[in-house]
């Protein structure tokens, strides 16, 4: 299981990237909005500096802020163009329009991250698409089966049987993607987004995403243990009374 770090914060890039247990960068326009106001090129090319400082050929991934195929296709050419990045990756969100565009993109060569998958067939219809990553948001994953916002809709799916009860557990999701992508032999790879916590990081990778994206929050608490501040402190105190 690789770990990217999902933030589009320069810091908490710089951080994760020096210490050599991350492996990409995702971004989003969310993300990208919580930065302080600045130019959107200009942002991009700093986080492309710093991988190149501290992990050239780490993979990063740059999302499109349009819906609209011709304007998608304009904006990832537009990025491949000005980022000059061997390792980028274009997000794309996935949709019946977005599929064409993912297609003619993945033709041309260049690599697309199909984003915002919620369900096992999204993700297999971006990759058969081209798509060289697919994207699964796991925390929404399994809000979709409890927000009352969204009870209308998520009943019509059931009734359709476009999606069953099975459909809003994420562990399923990923675990039966995985699954299918691996008896067509496809390259796409699985990224898993969307994190609350800790315990969401280990069930991707064993539920089998190839990666999990991170926010940078939750990378100290993966890395810490009471039980392991406890032994610490003991063989300190241990050695310095036999040092005396
Ligand atoms: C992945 O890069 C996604 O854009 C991101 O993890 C989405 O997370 P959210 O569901 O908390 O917005």
């Amino acid at each position: 299981m690789k770990i990217f770090v999902d933030t589009a914060n320069l810091q908490d890039i710089e951080e994760a990237l020096r210490r050599g247990f991350v492996e990409g960068v995702t971004t989003n326009p969310s993300l990208l909005a919580k930065e302080p106001k600045s130019n959107f090129e200009k942002h991009i090319g700093k986080i492309v500096d710093l991988i190149k400082e501290h992990r050239d050929g780490a993979h990063l991934s740059v999302e499109v802020f349009s819906s609209e195929p011709k304007e998608i296709l304009k904006q990832a050419k537009k990025f491949k163009k000005i980022f000059n990045y061997s390792a980028l990756s274009i997000k794309i969100q996935v949709g019946w329009d977005e599929l064409e565009a993912i297609h003619m993109l993945s033709k041309e060569g260049i690599s697309v991250n199909c984003t915002a998958c919620m369900s096992v067939m999204q993700g297999i219809m971006a990759s058969r698409a081209g798509a060289r990553y697919i994207s699964f948001f796991w925390g929404r994953i399994r809000d979709g089966a409890s927000d009352v916002k969204f009870l209308a809709q998520r009943n019509e799916c059931l009734k359709k049987q476009v999606l069953n009860d099975e459909d809003f557990n994420p562990y399923l999701v990923v675990n039966r993607a995985r699954r299918m992508l691996n008896q067509d032999n496809l390259g796409t790879e699985i990224i898993a987004g969307s994190i609350r916590g800790v315990t969401d990081i280990r069930d991707a990778g064993l539920a089998g995403a190839h990666i999990v994206t991170v926010p940078p929050k939750f990378f100290k608490d993966m890395v810490s243990h009471f039980k392991t501040e406890e032994v610490v402190q003991q063989f300190l105190s241990d050695f310095k009374k036999w040092l005396r």
